[in-house]
């Protein structure tokens, strides 16, 4: 049953000038149970009613059928709902114990596909904190939008073309090893890069032959394309252990290379609809009037540009997916980008360029600095992780010294840590990464939800295998109340989440669940043999099965013990 809508239907006969949803979207949620549990301000009608706020509250009140609700109170300028406790408690209790992790799924999606750009690192490169962001935050929001039966296709659009390719291959040639790069691949690479940066400042000839060697390499030269190629499998092979310890897999790996050959029809389009300007030697579309400026399309040397392949990928993702939606979850410095490509796809009479979402998301710096890959300063995902798992390791060694399959729990644990940490945040705040912040255990972090969870999880084990009952008195107490309608609220939270694309809302939602329960665990004894047992692990029960589906939804497991 959907509370908001029947305070609204309630409400309707006196507030006739009012639709239903007028008056939703002015329903609220009071601070505390004590003034009921969702509330209706009065305030913005004082005008329009000639009325003080107080009097059209007890007015209304006066007017109204209460009896779907216990009470309805005017409280000041408020009219403050108060639900019938048992019904609530067995309506909410009864949906979640017969749907279990399904609880919250609906069917606003209709199928509809949503190509999600994800994580596309640049090949030669590591995997850095700004791509674990890209990672998890369109990891989870494929989760969300399946759960709402969209059709996500998580696509790792590769950064693997481009002129950072030349510069490669003149270093490798001039410094490298195969036996290096073999070794340690992303490293070795990354070094040949780094010092390319230092050394051609005092040589700027080197410039010249990694100009030189990209264009090979657009000509398709044997020697490039195999370095190329080479560089590209060793990279993905490094990228893929590491997506395989976040457990985070993707429908597709066509990078940047597989628009090579799809291009040209971009070019074509844009100089059928005479969109094509000459300026200062390169080829741009020009966009003042959409307050930007021009897209280079294709520079003097007829290379091609960043845009000119996001514009091919953009057109072939309508063709093959036929989305509903495309997003692309790449970092807030390339909102400008993003804008050029949707304002050139509108110019080339695209008009599904509207449903092309940029998610973009704020930097993580390191003591205030900006990561970058020239100066070699990078934040290593690998042994961020690396390090989280150990010190989940040692905690659990402290608790837990007994717990059967440790490793398996530490790594949930650890690696869910990072991911957690990345995601409460709203994704346009950048912060600061600490190591020492993430993985602590304490706060507002993915552990002390797991943690909740598995202590749900081991008053269930505890209780053998009783029976549920979704009344009783036991379910009215303040802590209890709490938690029961915080799990009502689930459903709306994923949709807020979804239309938001934020996944901090059901980061948040976890906690303040999270939260509730152990408050609620800490004021009552669960395990009481008496009449009401049977409804008190019906809720510990619920809050189990809801935690679990949120961690789901942000790509953290959730271990029965811990
Ligand atoms: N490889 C790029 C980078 O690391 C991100 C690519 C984002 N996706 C896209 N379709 N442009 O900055």
């Amino acid at each position: 049953m959907d509370y908001k809508q029947l305070v609204a239907a309630t409400l309707a006969p006196a507030l006739p000038d009012l639709t239903s949803d007028d008056i939703i979207t002015k329903i609220e949620q009071p601070k505390t149970s004590k003034q009921g549990d969702l509330a209706f301000p009065t305030f913005t009608l004082a005008k329009t009613l000639h009325k003080a706020p107080q009097m059209i509250a007890s007015d209304i009140v006066e007017q109204i059928d209460d009896s779907d609700f216990e009470q309805v109170v005017a409280m000041g300028p408020y009219v403050n709902f108060f639900f019938k406790k048992d019904a609530f408690a067995a309506d909410i209790l009864g949906q979640v114990l017969t749907d279990g992790g399904h609880f919250g799924d609906s069917k606003l999606g209709e199928q509809g596909q949503v190509p999600i750009d994800m994580s596309s690192p640049n090949i030669a490169k590591p995997i850095s904190m700004g791509h674990l962001r890209s990672t998890v935050i369109g990891n989870s929001l494929a989760n969300i939008l399946g759960k709402l039966d969209y059709q996500p296709v998580k696509i790792n659009h590769l950064g693997d073309w481009g002129t950072q390719f030349g510069k490669l291959i003149t270093a490798y040639k001039m410094w490298g090893s195969e036996a290096d790069v073999k070794a340690d691949p992303i490293n070795n690479l990354l070094k040949y890069y780094v010092r390319f940066h230092e050394e051609d400042v005092e040589h700027p000839e080197m410039d010249d032959e990694a100009r030189d060697w990209f264009k090979k390499l657009e000509n398709g030269d044997e020697e490039a394309t195999h370095l190329w190629s080479w560089f590209r499998s060793e990279s993905l092979k490094a990228f893929k252990q590491i997506y395989e310890r976040l457990d985070i897999d993707f429908d597709s790996f066509n990078g940047e290379a597989f628009y090579n050959d799809k291009m040209q029809e971009v070019v074509d389009i844009l100089e059928t609809k005479d969109l094509l300007h000459e300026s200062q030697g390169a080829e741009v579309v020009d966009l003042s009037k959409y307050d930007l400026n021009p897209a280079l399309i294709k520079k003097s040397d007829g290379a091609t540009l960043y845009i000119t392949r996001d514009l091919a990928a953009a057109i072939y993702r309508k063709r093959t997916y036929e989305f509903v939606q495309s997003l692309y979850v790449v970092g807030n410095e390339q909102t400008n980008h993003f804008k050029q490509l949707k304002a050139v796809l509108k110019e080339m009479g695209f008009d599904w360029s509207d449903e092309i979402h940029h998610i973009p998301f704020g930097l993580i710096t390191s003591n205030g600095k900006k990561l970058s890959t020239r100066s070699g300063r990078v934040i290593l995902l690998d042994k961020v992780l690396d390090d989280a798992v150990t010190l989940a390791h040692q905690q659990i060694e402290a608790k837990n010294p007994d717990l059967p399959n440790k490793d398996e729990v530490a790594d949930a644990v650890g690696i869910g840590a990072v991911i957690f940490h990345d995601l409460k945040n709203e994704r346009m705040n950048s912060f600061d990464f600490n190591l020492e912040e993430v993985v602590r255990f304490e706060g507002e972090t993915g552990p002390y939800v797991q943690y909740a969870h598995a202590r749900a999880e081991s008053i269930l084990r505890k209780a053998g295998s009783p029976e549920l009952a979704t009344s009783g008195q036991a379910l009215s107490d303040p802590a209890a109340w709490d938690t029961l309608k915080l799990l009502s609220e689930f459903p709306a939270t994923v949709v807020r989440a979804s239309t938001e694309y934020e996944p901090s809302i059901v980061a948040k939602y976890a906690i303040h669940l999270a939260k509730a329960f152990n408050k609620y665990y800490g004021n009552t004894k669960v395990l009481v043999e008496d009449d009401e047992l049977n409804a008190r692990l019906a809720l510990v029960k619920s809050v189990s099965v809801v935690l679990k589906e949120a961690l789901r939804l942000l790509g953290v497991k959730a271990p029965d013990e811990m």
